[in-house]
């Protein structure tokens, strides 16, 4: 039966380790901040914001919160980003995702000062993380990094699969991987074989967005397990992208859903508020 890896405990302790960075930068007069701006009232967005707030509220953060309505347009979020890129108050920028379709995401996470970008959203960011530069990173893929570190789990020389190519997830997960010294493969809507290829892995990453598709015939006996996903099943309880019950019997590692991946992307948000300052000392 596989370790399952405790993402609760892991993100408490990153916290933990957050919130005295936090109370020695107050001493020294610097109080932190985080504009967390929600257009619309999408209940799981609303969750998610929730969730962040309380987190900066644990670690010492001051989180000023932007609620704007559904019909907010783009000129008008552009303006609000735009102040608070001015406002020197204001470390990081979190625009909660999805926008309303009258909204265009690419010239929102564009507008967003490189420097407060939080989310590693940022072509900027993104670039940064490419050519292996100090920028921020997205906070799912960095916070499954630190799940791997933490459970001494090796990365370096390791079969690295990666389900799914999203910007925010499967992309930057394959090049952090990579940056760990894995060898990294990402799979796909259009990989074909695919079994054959997630059968290689020592470490597989699924984030493919279909509830509990990967079971114990994607799996080799032993691998480490990292599920992205979180979905609803017919029962209405919590489940993620691979089948847990299915999997963890031959996996050597699995975290569960919910209490693995989840609480780790705040942890790194978290985490990116204080690299903010850092950032801006130089
Ligand atoms: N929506 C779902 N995940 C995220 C995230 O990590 N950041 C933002 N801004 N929106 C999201």
């Amino acid at each position: 039966m596989a370790q399952v890896i405790d993402g609760k405990r892991i993100s408490r302790e990153i916290k933990d380790e957050l919130k005295k960075q936090v109370a020695a930068y107050r001493e020294q007069g610097t109080e932190i901040a985080l504009a967390v701006i929600q257009v619309g009232q999408d209940p799981a967005s609303t969750v998610y914001v929730g969730n962040k707030k309380k987190a900066c509220e644990y670690i010492g953060i001051r989180s000023a919160a932007y609620e704007l309505p559904e019909e907010t347009t783009e000129e008008e979020l552009l303006e609000l980003i735009g102040k608070l890129n001015r406002d020197a108050s204001i470390y990081g920028i979190l625009v909660q995702l999805p926008l309303p379709k009258q909204i265009n995401e690419d010239h929102i996470i564009q507008a967003i000062a490189p420097e407060k970008d939080v989310d590693g959203f940022h072509p900027q960011s993104v670039g940064r993380l490419s050519i292996g530069q100090p920028g921020f990173v997205s906070c799912t893929p960095a916070g499954i990094i630190q799940l791997l570190k933490r459970s001494d789990i090796p990365i370096e020389g390791k079969e690295c699969v990666v389900i799914g190519r999203s910007n925010i997830v499967g992309k930057p997960m394959a090049l952090l991987l990579l940056r760990e010294n894995g060898t990294v493969t990402i799979c796909h809507s259009k990989t074909q074989n695919i079994k054959e290829i997630t059968r290689r892995a020592d470490i597989l990453v699924a984030a493919v967005g279909r509830p509990k598709m990967i079971d114990a015939s994607y799996v080799k006996e032993g691998a480490v397990v990292i599920d992205v996903g979180i979905h609803r099943d017919a029962d209405n309880k919590l489940c993620g992208d691979v089948d847990f019950d299915s999997v963890a019997p031959v996996a050597g590692a699995i975290t569960p859903v919910p209490g693995g991946v989840g609480p780790m992307t705040i942890a790194m948000l978290m985490h990116n508020c204080v690299e903010a300052v850092e950032l801006r000392k130089g």
